[in-house]
């Protein structure tokens, strides 16, 4: 008891220390520079900026001298989730056509976690539809034939719009739905993207595959980082 107790704490502790103060610089501050990789995090419900996909970012740039990362600027929130999503949606396709109309030649990686994983998802193959809380405005996808789709490497973790048997699907819960799977035509557009996606979900994920322990929803970073990063250096 108590050292769960301790650990919850200690824990709550790290996250807190880890949100660091962040101010909304500009957009044309926060790109400044043209790194050849440069990494979009989305962040999971309720995570502080930049979340648990931090360690894979520095995993993705160790050995790779011009590489760093922007967080997509969404709230992030479980209420409203779905006006939380759709802000992530619209803020995210603005920060990525920006860096790539200033940064042509470089790779852009994006990577979404839980909520995260919705909004990149979103991005990539077009969005849209009723969520808990409202209809999300329907958006369209990016073209892998052209910038900034033709820049683009992604990789998502315990999605909450997973859909299960696609073949960049990897993890136990390969062959899973998750809370909100992805219509139809959503899946046509975002598997144009098959060649440069990767999806990773636990068969036991409430959120990508309905499974019945949360504590596998916050162990994608623990498990696949190295993973996740070796894949994407594969693809640069
Ligand atoms: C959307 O992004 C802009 C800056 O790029 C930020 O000022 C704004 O707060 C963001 N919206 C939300 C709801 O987070
Ligand atoms: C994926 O394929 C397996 C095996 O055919 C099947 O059991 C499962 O229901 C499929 N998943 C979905 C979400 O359709």
């Amino acid at each position: 008891m108590t050292t769960r107790f301790l650990v919850c704490a200690t824990a709550l502790f790290l996250q807190a220390a880890s949100a660091k103060p962040f101010g909304y610089a500009p957009l044309t501050e926060r790109q400044d520079v043209c790194e050849s990789v440069h990494v979009f995090i989305a962040r999971g419900s309720t995570e502080p900026y930049p979340g648990r996909q931090s360690a894979l970012v520095d995993a993705i740039c160790e050995g790779i001298s011009s590489c760093g990362y922007e967080d997509v600027i969404y709230p992030a929130t479980f209420e409203n989730y779905c006006s939380s999503a759709g802000t992530g949606v619209s803020n995210g396709t603005a920060q990525i056509k920006a860096y790539s109309v200033a940064c042509p030649d470089s790779k852009l990686v994006l990577t979404g976690y839980s909520q995260g994983a919705h909004v990149m998802g979103d991005i990539l193959g077009g969005g849209g539809g009723p969520f808990a809380d409202c209809a999300q405005e329907e958006t369209e996808g990016f073209s892998p034939d052209e910038a900034p789709g033709n820049q683009i490497i992604a990789t998502f973790f315990g999605d909450v719009r997973h859909v299960g048997n696609q073949t960049y699907n990897t993890g136990t819960g390969a062959s899973a739905n998750g809370i909100y799977p992805r219509t139809d035509e959503q899946m046509a557009s975002l598997n144009k993207f098959s060649g440069q996606l990767r999806t990773w979900c636990f068969a036991e994920d409430p959120v990508c595959a309905l499974g019945s322990d949360p504590a596998m929803h916050v162990a994608y970073f623990d498990e696949f980082t190295d993973e996740a990063a070796a894949w994407v250096k594969s693809q640069l």
